[in-house]
């Protein structure tokens, strides 16, 4: 039995005494709701605003990204063990603004998952096509590629601890989201493709979640499917009553996870 995820990625929004407000608000709108996991993901600068204002209140840390090394001259880098100090559980590795912007490539992916598997952080990997792979038929191919570079030597033993979100890159941030049928048939190629990676066994402690435009209103049809185990949420996480209506959407009503 998987438990869905929650997460709210903050993107570049929020100094310190921002993002404490906004975790705040989050915090008592659905502080300790039960049947779900719920993390947010403010920039590295808020980390340490935001962990106090989260802290036994049934949210967690997650940060938006990491480098692979554990410390040296890197400018500008942050670390697992960085993170880690500062409360974090979860990290998202290879949103498609970090591909786009910053020209991150699988294998700089991978070792993202691997610096934070070697750590003590739950990575979510982030995967999707853009617009013309899906109209061209790509669709399998390109997930299956970025899932299988992203995991490459990726420890079977610590499949519980890896989540992927299935983010098309048409979706993200256009109010333009997958259908609900759309995103479980992906969600199903990436469970078949992490079964072939990780094993039958090991592959189904792996939570699968949709991000792209995910609102308090269309959160329902994707928490109605097995497939979908959480959802990864952008514009909508800095609106605290959005947020806390798409934590609430209909996940406690979820059929069975296959
Ligand atoms: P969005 O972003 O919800 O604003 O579309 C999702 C994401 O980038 O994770």
């Amino acid at each position: 039995m998987r438990i869905p995820l929650i997460v709210g990625n903050w993107k570049m929004f929020t100094t310190p005494a921002e993002g404490a407000d906004l975790a705040s608000d989050v915090a008592r709108r659905i502080g300790g709701l039960r049947g779900v996991e719920v993390a947010v993901a403010p920039p590295f600068t808020s980390l340490a605003a935001v962990g106090p204002a989260i802290q036994g209140k049934g949210i967690e840390l997650a940060a938006q990204d990491l480098y692979w090394e554990e410390r040296g001259p890197f400018t500008g880098a942050i670390s697992h063990g960085m993170l880690e100090a500062l409360g974090c559980r979860y990290v998202i590795v290879g949103h498609s603004e970090r591909r786009k912007h910053f020209g991150e490539t699988d294998q700089q992916v991978n070792r993202k998952v691997r610096a934070a598997i070697r750590g003590g952080l739950r990575p979510i990997l982030c995967v999707g096509e853009e617009e013309g792979e899906r109209i061209s038929g790509k669709l399998r191919h390109v997930i299956r590629r970025q899932v299988s570079r992203a995991l490459e030597d990726y420890p079977a033993g610590d499949a519980r601890r890896l989540a992927v979100a299935y983010e098309p890159v048409w979706a993200i941030g256009t109010g333009k989201a997958a259908s609900p049928e759309d995103a479980a048939e992906a969600h199903r190629v990436i469970r078949r493709q992490l079964v072939r990676i990780l094993g039958q066994e090991p592959s189904a402690a792996v939570r699968i979640l949709y991000g792209g435009s995910v609102t308090g209103e269309n959160v329902a049809g994707f928490a109605a499917r097995p497939e979908v185990d959480g959802v990864l949420v952008g514009g909508a996480s800095l609106k605290p009553a959005d947020f806390a209506a798409i934590a609430r959407g209909g996940w406690e009503d979820r059929p069975e996870a296959g």
